[in-house]
């Protein structure tokens, strides 16, 4: 089986050296930047907004993959865009017009990504999968690091890869909390190809980017 793409989220990392510790995840082998924009309404937390991405841009050429965890999300879709975003995910639940949504991020020349909450189900991409470039299976409920994985979004990500596979199209699939050692690997079994992990990449510091992410990669516990 191909090693999964690693995307660290970098709410895990230290807010007071954000442009440092994204040239330590990425010199480290990071292979997307995940970036968790959330707005203490959609979600209860708040974290960055477009300033900081466009801040952020000259420190990775490396993919932004921006995980929008806000409503209203259509009038914010151009500021992400400009800001240096790569690829923009946006949850169903969090505006009126899921489908309007995508074709509003692919205008932006962009790529779209839907989000699958715990509680959202699989059936949610029927009308949308032929749309999207990548499917992001949540396996945390959204707004925090640090969470459990939830093993019951397992068989949402089998499900996921049938519907992908059958579409024919490259659509990523993406699985977003509580990844480490244990579950990457068990993300990767159910069919995910891109892993975002947050504690389990920036835990111990950046001396151990490199060897977190290794892990991840391999599915095996680090050394040490
Ligand atoms: C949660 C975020 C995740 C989070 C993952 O709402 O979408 O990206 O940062 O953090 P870990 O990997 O620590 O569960
Ligand atoms: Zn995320």
């Amino acid at each position: 089986m191909a090693p999964p793409l690693i995307a660290p989220s970098i709410l895990s990392a230290d807010f007071a050296r954000l442009g440092e510790e994204v040239r330590a995840i990425d010199a480290a082998g990071a292979d997307w930047i995940h970036i968790d924009v959330m707005d203490g309404h959609y979600v209860p937390n708040i974290t960055i907004g477009p300033a900081v991405v466009k801040a952020l841009r000259p420190h990775s050429a490396k993919p932004f993959d921006v995980h929008l965890m806000i409503s209203p999300v259509d009038s914010f879709l151009e500021s992400f865009a400009e800001a240096g975003a790569d690829i923009i995910t946006v949850h169903p639940e969090a505006g009126p017009h899921i489908h309007r949504t995508i074709q509003a991020i692919k205008a932006l020349g962009k790529q779209a990504g839907v989000v699958l909450n715990p509680g959202t189900p699989a059936k949610m991409l029927d009308y949308l999968i032929d749309e999207v470039d990548l499917v992001l299976v949540m396996s945390v409920n959204p707004g925090f690091g640090g969470q459990s994985f939830i093993s019951s979004q397992l068989r949402k990500v089998e499900a996921v890869r049938k519907m992908i596979d059958k579409s024919g199209r490259a659509i990523r699939l993406e699985v977003d909390g509580g990844v480490d050692v244990v579950t990457a690997p068990q993300c990767v079994a159910a069919g995910a190809d891109v892993l975002v992990a947050g504690s389990a990449s920036f835990r111990g510091g950046p001396g151990r980017y490199a060897a977190n992410i290794a892990a991840l990669k391999a599915g095996e516990a680090a050394a040490g």
